[in-house]
């Protein structure tokens, strides 16, 4: 299974491929439980009929396109919550979101049962909830985190980049190479703490309006650490004008 919120892009055609199975049921519903009440639930793009097309590029995977009232029926009173890897980052400015995120890939996962669902890395957070969340529950469904799919100029890729303007999208282009320069430093040995703060000012630097975090964290748990022999995973949002754009990779 592929769960995603549709407006489909090559990344999430990747994800389909990464599923390696001859069998995918692809998912499109833009969950409204995971947005806040300020946030671009309805102008999200929506395009289903785009969708349905690409995906037939690529075989005809079977779709599952719900409305939200079989999603959420009337006297819908259940939200799963995860605790772990979903604390802090964007937990501490979509203190809404991965209640929602949990919620939905839950009743996606139980209500298709399959062996695998995919997940994209660029959504880094979200893939350690859903992981947690499915050894939590005992859903036996294997998760499968796949490789962020980029734009020419490192840009990853998100269907919310259509909000972008022409000047904000080349702004857009220095999250990845600010987090770059970034995940370079920590590796030659930086200090992690003067890596994230560098970053910060970086992407201000390039024109970014906001940044609401870059982290260095473990890359199992999220948690803040400095030990050399962990595994590492840069982590950043950030924000030109009302798009909000995300990024991650391992240092
Ligand atoms: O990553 C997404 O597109 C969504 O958060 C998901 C996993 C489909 C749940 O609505």
């Amino acid at each position: 299974m592929v769960p995603t919120m549709g407006a489909l892009h090559d990344g999430h055609l990747s994800l389909v491929r990464a599923a390696g199975k001859p069998t995918v049921v692809v998912s499109i519903f833009v969950n409204p439980t995971q947005f806040a009440p300020h946030e671009d639930f309805d102008t999200y793009p929506r395009n289903l009929d785009g969708d349905l097309a690409k995906l037939k590029t690529i075989g005809a995977p079977i779709v599952f396109a719900p409305t939200p009232r079989e999603m959420y029926p009337e006297g819908f009173s259940t939200s799963v919550t995860v605790g772990g890897p979903s604390v802090g980052l964007e937990t501490d400015f979509r203190p809404h979101f991965f209640a929602g995120v949990a919620t939905v890939v839950a009743k996606l996962l139980l209500a298709a049962l399959p062996d695998v669902a995919v997940f994209g890395e660029k959504d880094y957070q979200q893939l350690l909830v859903v992981k947690r969340l499915v050894r939590d529950l005992n859903i036996p469904t294997g998760i499968i985190g796949a490789p962020i799919a980029r734009e020419a100029d490192g840009l990853a890729m998100s269907s919310r980049n259509t909000y972008l303007d022409a000047r904000e999208r080349t702004i857009a282009a220095g999250l990845n190479k600010v987090l770059r320069f970034a995940a370079g430093r920590a590796r030659s040995g930086g200090d992690l703490r003067d890596a994230e703060a560098m970053a910060m000012a970086e992407l201000k630097g390039v024109g970014f309006d906001s940044v609401d975090y870059v982290a260095i964290r473990d890359a199992e748990t999220l948690m803040l650490t400095d030990d050399p022999k962990r595994p590492l995973r840069l982590l950043a949002a950030a924000k030109i004008g009302k798009t909000r754009l995300i990024d991650n990779m391992a240092i």
